[in-house]
């Protein structure tokens, strides 16, 4: 079976059609450059409005831009051949198969924050993943190692949805409701917990005040470890995560009101804000955001028998309707583990999905959502991107490096080594 890119190319020229034949824009079929600075990109989060302040790529010279993709693969090898031992690709599970089939190293966010520890003799890391990514990268490796992003363009737009200042002010307008000082078991009023999806001064901020960072493979643990010091969680930026996990552990929702940043004191009372157990922020991932309840039962009316996973990001009415939740990493182990002829519906990441089906042919693999509409901003990392900062580097020209000063890096890293102290849960079966 095809990849998505490829798929996308076949929809282009009319020759895909059937199921899997419609895309959510058809500007997927263009170069990532053809969108510099108009926004996210097409895919997922089009339509979410890009900070002003969010880094833009810049065009890349012509011969990049116009190499065929055989040309790139054979440009892509030679420069990491060239390269060899002082460079190591690292890739997240979303990214295009064109791009994947050159990480040294493949994973969830988790996995790839261990992973950039763990090669410290690497002059040079890759990262074909979204800039939060590169940034934790950079806070986790040694300062002699350069974290390169290929594309700067690819942020996440969930990350963008919650900035230094309105975290800021936000702890400040909790504060006057609730104090600052612990109470009688010295748990503090509020513990900031920021999922990984979040830019590096947030991590910071949460290293500052006791907190900690969350991936989605080790959620529930850290909420756990946050409720032993804190009397309430501030859970930023993706209140899906937030609301599915603490859901899971037990808490009514009526004790996780939403802060809307927009809002004075985040939309909610004194005492909506003493009564909370989590206050979630007001945030949400559009690639995930587009899996729904009637997919999933149109996915159970056509494949009797379907096993319906999907990630912790999408809605707690998907969630709750689905048959599992968990990491990318979990969706992957559960394919893996299955007999043959099992089938699969899955709600995450198009190209992670395509991926699965193509690897496990023996099963039925497919996505919730029928329409391709890949992570706009994991999308932007291309080959022709990644042969361009390869062969610079060959020549001796460092380009898109991910440079985190060390004023925010070290606070960030407190955070950051508390979560990776921390046992990931490792099975989150939730039926
Ligand atoms: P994980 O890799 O932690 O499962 O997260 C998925 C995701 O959305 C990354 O952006
Ligand atoms: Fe961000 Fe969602 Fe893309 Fe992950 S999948 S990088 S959370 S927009």
């Amino acid at each position: 079976m095809a990849s998505i890119d490829q798929t996308i190319q076949l929809i282009r020229i009319g020759e895909q059609r059937g199921a899997g034949s419609s895309t959510c824009s058809s500007a997927l079929a263009e170069g990532p450059w053809e969108h510099d600075n108009e926004g996210y990109g097409p895919g997922a989060s089009i339509a979410d409005p890009l900070p002003s302040d969010a880094p833009r790529q810049g065009i890349i010279p012509r011969e990049y831009r116009n190499a065929t993709a055989a040309e790139l693969d054979l440009r892509i090898r030679a420069a990491k051949h060239a390269l060899g031992d002082r460079l190591v690709i690292l890739g997240h599970f979303y990214q295009r198969d064109e791009i994947v089939r050159y990480a040294d190293f493949l994973g969830d966010s988790f996995q790839l924050a261990q992973a950039a520890k763990t090669k410290p003799n690497a002059e040079y890391i890759v990262f074909c993943g979204v800039h939060f990514m590169a940034e934790t990268a950079d806070i986790l490796s040694r300062a002699e190692q350069a974290v390169i992003l290929p594309n700067l363009a690819a942020g996440c737009s969930m990350a963008d949805m919650a900035e230094i200042d309105s975290v800021t002010d936000c702890w400040e307008e909790l504060a006057s409701v609730l104090g600052t000082a612990s109470d009688g078991s010295d748990k503090q009023p509020v513990l900031p917990v920021t999922y990984m999806n979040s830019a590096a001064s947030l991590k910071a901020f949460c290293g500052e005040h006791g907190g900690v960072v969350c991936t989605s493979s080790n959620a529930e643990t850290v909420l756990q470890w946050a409720f032993e010091r804190g009397q309430r969680v501030l859970f930023f930026p993706d209140q899906h995560l937030g609301r599915n996990t603490a859901k899971k552990m037990g808490i009514p929702l009526e004790q996780m009101p939403v802060w809307d940043p927009n809002k004075p004191m985040g939309g909610l009372t004194p005492q909506q804000i003493r009564d909370a157990r989590v206050i979630l922020w007001h945030g949400f991932c559009s690639v995930h955001k587009r899996f729904t309840v009637d997919q999933i039962s149109f996915a159970r009316q056509r494949h009797p028998g379907v096993h319906v996973i999907v990630h912790p990001e999408c809605t707690m009415e998907v969630v709750d309707a689905a048959d599992e939740h968990g990491s990318t990493e979990l969706i992957k182990k559960r394919v893996e583990a299955a007999p043959a002829g099992s089938i699969f519906a899955i709600g995450t990441e198009i190209n992670m999905v395509q991926r699965l089906a193509n690897e496990h042919p023996d099963k039925t693999i497919f996505c919730l959502d029928s329409i391709i509409c890949p992570c706009s901003t994991m999308y932007r990392i291309h080959p022709s991107y990644l042969a361009w900062v390869l062969e610079s580097l060959e020549r001796g020209e460092l380009l898109n490096r991910i440079t985190v000063p060390e004023a925010i890096a070290a606070p960030a890293r407190v955070a950051l080594e508390r979560m990776l102290a921390l046992k990931p849960a490792t099975d989150r079966r939730s039926a």
